[in-house]
């Protein structure tokens, strides 16, 4: 069942969240796909490689802060980020302030279009055709579900089926096993739990000293339950990931502007929203923040002198909200402390 199109009131999508609901044979469908790792060329591979269900549907490497594809040694530039709660991300949009898309760089309008990409990444599932993505799946124990859902490919649909295809994956992307909303926050928000002093003191500071909730929103909509993400673009001055020998001959990631072409956007990419934040480490679009508290001294002291390398994109560069906040070691443990109970249970 799809949470987001069937919960009228936040009530009752917290009543649903965590009820183990039977999937309908898209998503069911979806579901297959989606943790099927002989889709890749060779096989080995499959969207639960970088995205798994024990780390909030991110990379279950901690160690590395960029993904390997299927053929090794083939790293891809960015870090994975979560896809359990993607689905509440809108759709792209350029108009009244860049907002919404998947990706770190918004280049997929949805997550539809987000699911045909991978399995024809080189740097990932590698294969060369649709067709060849096709056939496996007909292949599979599965691929009978798969033709009563989106039938059988000829040379001019082939196109159609394959986005029915990437559809169902994105159908279960939009069900309740990734959108759970049954973190302690999620508790808390409905006078179920208490949080602890430390965790209470840190809800303070994300939305007031710390300046968090500027652009990780804390306040639900009608519908959903707070993601803490405004869904626009912004450059909070990372320096580049040096880690990896490649790194050195990796031109600069321009983030949201190798999507738009626009030059302001140089350096921006989409605030991630924060759910199972605790579980999707290293963090940032480069991997370069190995734990939350990095993150947390990263915004206390980007500005301070001599505390971090030079930002890797200086130009786009924000000031406000962030940079020199001021924070005391044990503000910055609060903040970490509050970020934890938006796990899901
Ligand atoms: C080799 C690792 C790898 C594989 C395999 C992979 N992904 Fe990803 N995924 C990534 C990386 C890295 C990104 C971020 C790339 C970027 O922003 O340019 C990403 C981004 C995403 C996003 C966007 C989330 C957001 O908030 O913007 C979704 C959703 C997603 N992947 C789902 C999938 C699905 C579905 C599959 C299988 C069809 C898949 N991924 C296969 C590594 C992988
Ligand atoms: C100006 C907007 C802004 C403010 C203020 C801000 N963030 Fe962020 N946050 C972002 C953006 C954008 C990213 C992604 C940056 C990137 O990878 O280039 C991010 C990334 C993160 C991440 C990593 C998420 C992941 O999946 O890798 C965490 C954790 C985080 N922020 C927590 C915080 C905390 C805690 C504060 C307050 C101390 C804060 N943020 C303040 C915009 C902001």
């Amino acid at each position: 069942m799809n949470i987001k199109y069937l919960a009228s009131t936040m009530s009752l999508s917290l009543a649903l969240a965590g009820t183990a609901s039977a999937l309908t044979l898209t998503e069911q469908v979806g579901k297959n796909i989606f943790f099927d790792t002989n889709l890749s060329e060779p096989a080995g591979q499959g969207c639960v490689s970088c995205h798994d269900p024990s780390a909030g549907f991110a990379e279950p490497d901690k160690n590395l802060p960029v993904s390997e594809g299927v053929i090794p040694g083939r790293f891809g530039g960015r870090n994975s980020p979560a896809a359990a709660y993607a689905t509440f991300t809108p759709l792209f949009t350029l108009s009244g302030g860049v907002r919404g898309g998947q990706f770190w760089d918004g280049r997929a309008a949805d997550l539809t279009a987000q699911a045909e990409g991978p399995f024809l990444n080189s740097l990932e599932m590698n294969n060369t055709s649709k067709e060849q993505v096709l056939d496996k799946i007909y292949a599979a124990s599965y691929g009978n579900d798969f033709r009563q859902v989106c039938g059988t490919y000829t040379a001019t649909t082939v196109n159609t089926v394959y986005t029915c295809m990437a559809s169902t994956i994105a159908a279960y992307e939009g069900t309740s096993e990734l959108n759970k909303f049954t973190s302690k926050f999620d508790a808390y928000m409905a006078g179920t739990a208490t949080l602890t002093a430390q965790e209470e003191q840190g809800r303070q500071l994300f939305s007031g000293n710390a300046k968090c909730a500027h652009c990780h929103t804390d306040s639900g909509s009608r519908t959903v339950p707070a993601l803490f993400t405004d869904f626009k673009y912004h450059n909070i001055g990372l320096p580049k990931n040096t880690e990896f020998p490649f790194s050195a001959t990796t031109p600069t990631d321009l983030g949201l502007a190798g999507t738009t072409g626009n030059s302001k956007h140089n350096g921006k990419f989409k605030t991630p929203h924060l759910r199972n934040i605790a579980e999707t480490g290293p963090y940032m679009h480069n991997g370069l923040l190995k734990t939350l508290k990095d993150v947390v001294h990263f915004y206390n002291t980007r500005d301070v002198a001599g505390a971090w390398p030079a930002p890797e994109v200086p130009a786009t560069v924000e000031g406000s909200f962030l940079g020199n906040l001021g924070l005391t070691d044990a503000e910055e443990d609060a903040l970490v402390a509050f970020m934890m109970t938006f796990s899901d249970q």
